[in-house]
């Protein structure tokens, strides 16, 4: 069963630390990709309270819309395309300060202002990535990217 999440306050630094083992303990004993991304889009969502964080799976030489929190999205992305076609094409995370600034930027919802990608990589290539929006500017910076980049590799794509 799992427990409860412990929701801090704090810096964001102290709440990805608070948040980091309790996903590893959601994630433990559990094989199945789809309950897994399910729960660690869960915990992000009601960690940080962004706007949407999910991820998008790479199937057919598209991005697939997989499990996510937040509004209803998009659900196929191609290769190059927005941030999140972006960031399979380069391989590399993404972080966007402000969405209207990104040329190509996939409008899901008009309320996300920033946004972060991090691709997750096996075998030297892209398989998934997850995707996060915020309703505020500049939400997303090198902690984020740190912290999340470490969550992609606790999933067994
Ligand atoms: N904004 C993304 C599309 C996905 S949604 O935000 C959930 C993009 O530009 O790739």
């Amino acid at each position: 069963m799992a427990e409860d999440l412990q929701i801090i306050r704090g810096s964001k630094e102290e709440q990805y630390q608070s948040l980091l083992p309790q996903i590893r303990g959601l994630l433990e004993g559990e094989n199945d990709l789809v309950a897994n991304l399910a729960n660690t889009a869960a915990a992000l969502k009601e960690q940080f309270g962004w706007l949407w964080v999910g991820f998008y799976l790479v199937k057919e030489n598209e991005l697939v819309l997989g499990p996510f929190q937040g509004p209803v999205a998009c659900t196929r992305i191609k290769k190059g395309r927005g941030v999140c076609g972006s960031s399979w094409a380069e391989a590399k995370t993404l972080i966007v300060p402000d969405v209207e600034k990104f040329p190509g930027h996939i409008a899901c919802s008009s309320s996300s202002r920033s946004e972060i990608v991090v691709p997750a990589i096996r075998h030297h290539e892209v398989v998934a990535v997850l995707d996060a929006d915020s309703i505020e500017l500049s939400q997303f910076d090198a902690t984020d990217q740190q912290y999340l980049e470490e969550i992609i590799t606790l999933l067994n794509f």
